[in-house]
């Protein structure tokens, strides 16, 4: 069991970075306050595997999004972390394999896809850091 350090210090507000936790790409995005805002107007039940962002960040960070940059469908490396990447149709990231959708907290919203972005296993250590795994 391997873990994963990450200074998320120089994150800005709107952009995200790509890593790398057991050798899979893991996404890291601080979300702006528009689309916190659009994560939590959606109804839960209406989705297709239902979590709130509350659910899938931490307490006193529910800004930053840490997802698995793994498509739940068949395993595809979605767009949407790197600057200029599409974000697709819910702003989140876009899966161009077979066209999944998630949106701005990681979740499907359109498409194959069967489950949300997975959120490993992770913790603050700090203000800053965060361990993975
Ligand atoms: Fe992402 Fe199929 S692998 S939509």
């Amino acid at each position: 069991e391997s873990s994963t350090e990450i200074d998320v210090s120089a994150i800005e507000i709107g952009q995200a970075i790509k890593a790398v936790f057991r050798k899979q790409p893991l996404f890291v995005r601080r979300l702006t306050a528009a689309e916190v805002a659009e994560a939590n107007g959606v109804a839960v039940d209406s989705l297709r595997d239902p979590e709130s962002l509350a659910d899938r960040t931490k307490e006193g960070h529910g800004d930053m999004l840490i997802t698995m940059g793994v498509c739940t469908h068949l395993g595809c490396v979605p767009l949407g972390a790197a600057e200029g990447e599409v974000r697709g149709e819910f702003g989140g990231y876009f899966c161009p394999c077979h066209g999944s959708h998630y949106d701005t907290a990681g979740r499907i919203r359109k498409g194959p896809a069967p489950t949300n972005l997975e959120v490993p296993e992770y913790e603050f250590t700090s203000d800053t850091v965060v361990r993975v795994g």
